[in-house]
């Protein structure tokens, strides 16, 4: 005997919730609980040891058999995904409206098209027109890409059904397309999930390499369905600040390849241009030192990357609560370190205002950017500048002291490569780097006295 039970689903994230509340329990957005489809359950045990089909078992190694990768024709793009498409994965792309995924995969599909290779695209925001416009312009407007504009996932799939299977398909985007054996409005976690399963099948049956584009909620995550990003093969995320130039494609999961190589491009007037040596790409280009800005090498998988972390510290006269704000970088941790420069430096931020920007729109998530915050802020407070053309890096503990970091051997060849000259690091940092002098401290307290040194 089966019986069903209504269950609510969260838009925004995905929960379930067996009764209907005005908030999500989970992620706390309001009015985001929709009623799902109902789920059959069956109270009585069945026996599954019988009446199925025998599956066919393969040897894990099979001869002759190798990953065949696809170039999209852009070095980042591929970089990003581990070395290319390959054939039959599933590309869940998310990224903020208006940064450039669109853009991105037009220019990545059109250049499949010119190498020779079928491709569909298919825009369910955009009309044909819009699309073919957006292709004058980035100067792709030859390439023999097959477009469409439609919602339905039915006709999407009767119509590749009848013909061909192309090596790839951008679904842009999977909140736009409707399923009409599910019920819902197009862009709730039921539709998107189960337009998805039915392009990932496609996809899976035929070898057609997917895209399909997600949108970004506000808290950063892959709209709606979490459930997407267990259905795909790779997820990858288009970042920047929409009003910067530079946008990072970094994959978060990768059944195909490594998950910290990044790609990195400029949104120029021709639409993405790739940036192949983004080194000194968020560096401002000053000469002359000032207070509160120290550089960072950053690693983003094997490639560093110099970022310019600036601290500005405002002291208040009143009593009022003082703020602090974080652009590019971790709130929690940013409260971390002031609370070990206060507790273990014997510094003041309490009354004070405290300001931290990673310049050039860079996100940093590399750990070893404590040191490199830490010395923009005591910088700040102090009011002196660091040393001209000086690197640093490492993590800091709770107990104030610096811990070895990944890397800083790579961190500091670059740094040099680009004309600095000293670096600051943890104390293993151990290995000689030509033209660079390299000073390590074991504790932040004694960064703090080198830095009101100026030494
Ligand atoms: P788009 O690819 O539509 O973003 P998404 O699909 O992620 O929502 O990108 C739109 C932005 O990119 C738009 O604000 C304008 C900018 N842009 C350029 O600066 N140059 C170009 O050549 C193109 C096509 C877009
Ligand atoms: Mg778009």
């Amino acid at each position: 005997m089966a019986k069903s039970k209504k269950k609510y689903v969260c838009q925004a994230c995905g929960a379930v919730a067996h009764r209907w509340q005005g908030q999500c329990g989970d992620c706390s957005e309001w009015n985001s609980l929709v009623e799902d489809a109902p789920a059959t359950v069956f109270s009585q045990k069945h026996d599954l040891s019988s009446g199925g089909r025998a599956i066919e078992f393969v040897d894990l190694h099979r001869p002759g058999e190798e990953l065949v990768r696809r170039t999209t024709g852009l070095d980042e793009f591929d970089r990003a995904l581990g070395g290319g498409l390959v054939p039959g994965c599933a590309i869940l792309m998310g990224g903020d409206p208006g940064i450039g995924k669109s853009t991105l995969l037009l220019q990545a599909a059109a250049n499949i098209a010119k190498a020779g290779k079928e491709v569909v695209y298919v825009s369910g925001e955009e009309a044909a027109g819009q699309v073919r416009l957006r292709a004058s312009r980035l100067g792709v407007a030859d390439a023999p890409l097959k477009l469409a504009s439609s919602t339905s996932v039915r006709d999407i799939l009767t119509t590749l059904g009848a013909m061909e299977a192309p090596a790839m398909l951008v679904i842009d985007s999977i909140q736009t397309m409707h399923s009409d054996t599910i019920e819902g409005a197009p862009g709730t976690v039921s539709q998107v999930r189960g337009c998805a399963f039915e392009l990932i099948r496609y996809a899976k049956e035929t070898g057609v390499a997917l895209v399909l584009v997600g949108h970004v909620t506000k808290d950063g995550s892959i709209a709606g369905p979490r459930v997407l990003e267990h259905m795909v093969d790779v997820v990858m995320s288009f970042e920047g600040e929409r009003s910067h130039q530079y946008r990072i494609l970094r994959a978060l999961k990768n059944r195909f390849g490594a998950v910290d190589e990044i790609g990195v491009f400029a949104m120029a007037a021709k639409g993405l241009e790739e940036v192949a040596n983004p080194s000194l790409l968020f560096l401002s280009g000053r000469d002359e030192p000032l207070a509160g800005s120290a550089v960072f090498p950053a690693l983003e998988g094997t490639r560093p990357v110099l970022v310019e972390v600036q601290a500005l510290i405002v002291r208040l006269q009143s009593g009022a609560t003082p703020r602090r704000a974080v652009v590019g970088w971790d709130n929690g941790r940013l409260a971390m370190l002031l609370a070990v420069l206060e507790s273990r430096c014997g510094l003041n931020f309490s009354s004070a205002e405290v300001y931290l920007n990673v310049a050039g729109g860079y996100r940093l998530a590399d750990p070893a950017a404590d040191l490199a915050v830490a010395a923009a802020l005591v910088s700040a407070l102090a009011d002196k500048p660091l040393p001209e053309r000086s690197v640093w890096f490492g993590e800091v503990s709770l107990a104030g002291e610096v811990r070895p970091v990944a890397h800083a051997g790579l961190r500091l060849r670059e740094a040099a490569k680009l004309g600095f000259v000293t670096g600051c690091g943890p104390q293993n940092g151990g290995e000689k780097v030509a033209n660079m002098k390299f000073s390590p401290v074991d504790r932040l307290s004694k960064l703090v006295d080198r830095v009101m040194a100026n030494t």
